[in-house]
This record gives structure tokens, C-alpha cells and sequence, in this order.
């Protein structure tokens, strides 16, 4: 097995960040036996697709790489690095960009939501932002790539690349990549409004939990978290129709690995008085470490700098010969 994955370096990590991404990463990492192997890679060159200043993008490269680590993430067993480090990923994305068809990118969703009505005004780094995450995966030859639903089409998209090139050239290079998506991927919702989802760009604070709160600030948070004046049921049947109530259990039930059925048997009967307190706890125990752990990694940005190089240098030697393959295969010499 080789499991690959990206994710783009946003600012301001908060819980949906670490329960829908992050965590899954450090579970695939400690679940892999010998023979495999975890590439993990911040996708800044796809960031480039967001207009950020120079200090802000090397900021969040070293905040996610931190909070990876301090997740969890162990950069001596998984292969830890930023894609900008590694020309590989930009070298194969313009070699493929010679098999992917504009057909096959004008049918991405991910293009249409983010251009939205002004699609002449996108950037073409937008419109073939996939055709990178092909390289990104193709590259490596990844066999298993965990990501969220919304990726899935992205993931088809490198598998029709990595076909048409192989037929293409008459050659066996690329492996077609699966998707590994959780069956219920954790979907966090604000804290503030049950329908709208946990977000960085949320203008109010205490719509979400950010990796750097405190024990107080989480506490405090939960317990002004919008909820609603009835019982918790038996079952997880009784939460619909009560979107901040069942984002509420959601976030208990996968903070602590259970079933949503599972929580509300635990607290049927009582009211988010006594819940809160209960979720507030375990967040706060949860989040501790891992923040204690962020804090301390980025007071130090040469060592983060370090981890980063040590895990380009591995990323980029996996890389190279399936890298000289495809441009042999096409007859470029180099
Ligand atoms: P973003 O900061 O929105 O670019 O997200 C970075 C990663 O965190 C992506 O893998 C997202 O799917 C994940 N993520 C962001 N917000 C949430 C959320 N509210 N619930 C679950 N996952 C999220
Ligand atoms: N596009 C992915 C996202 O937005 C991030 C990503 C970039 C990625 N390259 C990748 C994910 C390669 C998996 C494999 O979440």
C-alpha cells in the first residue's frame, strides 16, 4: 500500500480541520504495516489558486505542518513535506497537461463552486488546479488516497489521466489510484448555526474551536453553543429536524469514537445543561496536547523548516523515477 495525501495550507486550524482531515491522516499512518508506506504533503502550490501575501502563505505552510505533527503526524514514518519543495509535482502536472482533455475539467464541480458566475475571471491555475493533484498522486504511484467526498471526482479525474497516458505511450507507469473515503466523514458544523459549516472565514469566533483556545476558551465555547431547549433522545433518530443539537452529539460521538445512537443512550433524557459540560471535558482533554505540542513546534521554525527538507528529500527521490519514465516515455529528453 502506498497512501498518499494533500491538504491545502488554510490559516487559523479549528476542530472541523482536525476531526474531518487530519485525524484520519494519523490513523492511516499508525495502521500501516511494514511493506507500506504514507506520503502527507501541504499542497501550497495549489494554494496559489487563493490570492494570500507572501508572509501569510509561509505562515500557514509551518502552522499546518505543526499541527499535523503535533497531531500525531510522525515524519519518521510518514513522508512529511510541503509540494513546492518537491519540483516533481510541477514537472509531471505540465506532462500531463498535454493528456488531460478540457472536456474532462469543464465537468469538475470543485471549478464551477469556486469560480462561480465570473468563470472567464478564474485564474487557469483554478481551471487545472486537478490536474496538479493528478501529478501529486500519479507521481508517487499512490495506491490509496484519503480524502473527503468532495474529492472523489478529482480522484477520477487522475485515474482517466493516468489510463489515457498509459495507452497513450503504450506504456505500464501509472497506477490508478483509490479513493479511501470514511464512510462518515465527520462534517462539523458552526457552533453558531447547526446548517452552516465550521469555518475559518466565520466572522464570529465563537462559531468555532480553534487549535490554539485554551481549556477556558473551549469550555466557554461549548457552553454558549447554540443548542435547543429539549431532551436528547434515545436514539439518533430524535435529533432530526435539531441541527445544533445533533452537531453537538456528532462532534461527542466521533471525539470519542462512538456511535451517535451511542451517545444519546448514554445521555437520553437530559438537557444540554448537563451535556455541554460533558463535551466541553472531553474536547479540552483531547485538544491539550495536541495544542501544548503546536505551541512549542512553532516557536521554532528552523526545526519545522527541517522536518519539511528531510521530507522533501524522501518525497522527491520516491518521485524521480516515475518522473524520468513518463518524460522518456513521451520523448523528452532531459
Ligand atoms: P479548508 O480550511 O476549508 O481548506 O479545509 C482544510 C481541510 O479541513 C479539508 O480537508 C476540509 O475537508 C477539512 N475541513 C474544513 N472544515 C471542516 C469542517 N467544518 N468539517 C469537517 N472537515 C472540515
Ligand atoms: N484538493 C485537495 C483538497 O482540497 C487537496 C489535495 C491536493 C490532494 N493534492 C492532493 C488530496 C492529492 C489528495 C491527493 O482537499
Amino acid at each position: 500500500m502506498r497512501v498518499l495525501s494533500g491538504i491545502q495550507p488554510t490559516g487559523n486550524l479549528h476542530l472541523g480541520n482536525y476531526l474531518g482531515a487530519i485525524r484520519n491522516w494519523v490513523r492511516m499512518q499508525d495502521e500501516m504495516d511494514a511493506d507500506s508506506q504514507c506520503f502527507f504533503f501541504l499542497a501550497d502550490m495549489h494554494s496559489i489558486t487563493v490570492h494570500e501575501g507572501r508572509e501569510q502563505r509561509i505562515r500557514n505552510v509551518r502552522d499546518m505542518a505543526a499541527a499535523l505533527v503535533a497531531a500525531g503526524v510522525d515524519p519518521d514514518r510518514s513522508v512529511l513535506f510541503n509540494q513546492a519543495r518537491v519540483p516533481a509535482h510541477a514537472e509531471l502536472c505540465w506532462l500531463l497537461n498535454g493528456t488531460a482533455r478540457i472536456g474532462w475539467l469543464n465537468r469538475m464541480t470543485q471549478f464551477k463552486d469556486k469560480a462561480g458566475k465570473d468563470r472567464e475571471g478564474a485564474s487557469v491555475g483554478l481551471f487545472v488546479y486537478p490536474v496538479l493533484q493528478a501529478a501529486d498522486i500519479l507521481a508517487y504511484n499512490a495506491t490509496h488516497v484519503p480524502v473527503g467526498e468532495d474529492q472523489k471526482q478529482h480522484l477520477e479525474l487522475a485515474r482517466d489521466i493516468a489510463t489515457k497516458f498509459n495507452t497513450d505511450f503504450g506504456v505500464d507507469l501509472f497506477t490508478l489510484p483509490a479513493p479511501i473515503i470514511p464512510k462518515e466523514s465527520a462534517r462539523i458544523m458552526s457552533l453558531r448555526d447547526g446548517t452552516a459549516k465550521m469555518s475559518k472565514s466565520d466572522p464570529s469566533d465563537l462559531s468555532r474551536i480553534n487549535l490554539t483556545d485554551d481549556d477556558d476558551a473551549i469550555m466557554a465555547k461549548v457552553k454558549k453553543a447554540k443548542s435547543d431547549q429539549e431532551m436528547l433522545p434515545e436514539t439518533a433518530e430524535g435529533l432530526a429536524g435539531r441541527a445544533e443539537a445533533g452537531n453537538l452529539v456528532g462532534i461527542m460521538a466521533t471525539m470519542t469514537n462512538r456511535t451517535t445512537d451511542a451517545v444519546c443512550a448514554e445521555f437520553a433524557g437530559k438537557g444540554f445543561g448537563a451535556f455541554k459540560p460533558a463535551l466541553g471535558e472531553v474536547l479540552v482533554e483531547t485538544l491539550r496536547p495536541i495544542r501544548e505540542r503546536f505551541l512549542e513546534l512553532r516557536t521554532d521554525d528552523a526545526a519545522l523548516d527541517a522536518i519539511l527538507d528531510k521530507g522533501a528529500a524522501k518525497a522527491a527521490a520516491a518521485a524521480e523515477p516515475t518522473l524520468r519514465a513518463a518524460y522518456d516515455a513521451m520523448g523528452l529528453m532531459r
